[in-house]
């Protein structure tokens, strides 16, 4: 008999998303006649931008010709994305990232899940919480997270995101290896200043840690003084990977790409204790391991990087934004204590009547057939709380705050 990997015996239930949807898919089957609102898990709901399928089309011929026909993409992508990247996202913003430090993927949610492969197994983790379970998940699965008991893993560092502390982590108090944070912030839609980020990056620094920064929602950004890459910050190329997506930007969730930016400045230690380049360490892993990102997906995505393109992005943005807006200020008028939707997509609030977070789900599906996503389900701090996503279309948006507004002002 083949012996398994012992860690996944130790995970609790299944993955948080696949669990809302088979308590949706067991709710919808008993009442067959109701029609579900879906605000669940983050995902879009507009086409694609009109530049991404006039790329996808002339690509798709490209590779009916044997003159333009590809094969195996690049294992770090293609020139054509990576430096695309690197102006629009990096050097527009004054941020220096070399085109050599641009991994194009196939999702933020492999990479951030996939990062932890590089650190031994008793690295340290510290996770804000609430969080997007996959950072969690995927050490759990490598014993890096030790045991799973009363809603919480033995060896992870929390860092408590409270309405205290206005959904803002603080940096740990005891010695940690590796910290992720998320800005725009999934789930609680809080974004922080470049100052506060300073204050990760010096800290990264003084400390001896890596920070794995995943701002997958930065194009949600709306505030001034908000960064939308880690390395606009003085010192952060030598402690911080950053993961980004075109998923969220350009309605990419079916589709997949996504880039990992890892400096070559950016030191970690041998088991000797000597530098090793993480970029070497991750270009190993991903060459041996990852066959790159379809030369179509690659075009597509290189689309948006236009005036026009980025015109397009910009309207698909500012609809789910309207949506978040319609939510919160619904919620505000309920007298629900609702944050998030102002930086990002998504909107967090407190369960009302003192509910926690499952028995608010169920209340909320059976009595108004509206699903989102328990804060439990993000980590023990996110228990008594509620994410729901500005990604549903507007007539979704409309009916289901409609619904919630019938259900809440009883
Ligand atoms: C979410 O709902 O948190 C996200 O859609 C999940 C993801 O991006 O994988």
């Amino acid at each position: 008999m083949n012996k398994v990997n012992p860690n996944y015996a130790l995970m609790p239930g299944s993955y948080l998303f696949a669990e809302v949807s088979r308590r949706v898919s067991a709710f919808q089957a008993a009442h067959p006649e109701k029609k579900i609102l879906k605000l669940g898990i983050g995902d879009v709901t507009r086409p694609l931008p009109k530049v991404c399928i006039e790329a996808l089309h002339k690509a798709t011929d490209e590779m009916a010709d044997p003159a333009t026909f590809q094969g195996y993409p690049p294992a770090q992508g293609y020139d054509f994305l990576i430096n695309a990247i690197k102006e629009y996202e990096y050097d527009a913003r004054g941020a220096k990232v070399e085109a050599d430090e641009i991994f194009i993927s196939d999702g933020a949610k492999s990479d951030t899940a996939n990062i932890q492969e590089l650190f031994s197994g008793d690295a340290v983790v510290a996770v804000p919480d609430p969080v997007y379970p996959v950072y969690v998940d995927s050490n759990a699965m490598s014993g890096r997270a030790g045991i799973y008991e009363n809603e919480r893993w033995s060896k992870l560092v929390y860092l408590p995101c409270v309405a205290e502390n206005g959904f803002m982590p603080e940096p740990p108090k005891e010695k940690v290896d590796l910290i992720y944070l998320c800005f725009p912030n999934n789930p609680t839609g809080a974004m922080l200043t470049r100052d506060q980020l300073k204050v990760w990056v010096d800290y990264a620094r003084e400390n001896g840690c890596l920070l794995l920064y995943d701002a997958a929602y930065r194009q949600y950004i709306t505030r001034e003084d908000a960064p939308r890459s880690i390395y606009e910050i003085e010192g952060a190329r030598e402690v911080a990977v950053e993961f980004c997506s075109f998923s969220k930007t350009a309605g990419f969730t079916g589709v997949r790409c996504s880039w990992t930016v890892v400096p070559k400045s950016l030191k970690v230690q041998d088991a000797a204790g000597n530098p090793v380049s993480l970029n070497d360490m991750w270009s190993r892993r991903q060459s041996t391991k990852y066959n790159g990102t379809a030369y179509i997906i690659q075009r597509a995505a290189a689309a948006i990087y236009t005036p026009e393109g980025q015109k397009q992005v910009r309207e698909n943005v500012g609809y789910y934004m309207e949506n978040a807006k319609i939510i919160r200020e619904t919620l505000v008028e309920l007298g629900v204590e609702a944050s998030g939707g102002v930086d990002a997509p998504y909107i967090w609030l407190k369960c009302p009547k003192g509910m926690d977070s499952w028995s608010f789900f169920d209340y909320l599906l059976s009595g108004a057939g509206v699903v989102g996503t328990p804060g439990a389900g993000f980590g023990p701090s996110g228990e008594g709380y509620f994410r729901l996503t500005a990604f549903g279309s507007r007539e979704v948006t409309l009916e289901a705050t409609q619904r919630i507004r019938e259900l809440l002002g009883k």
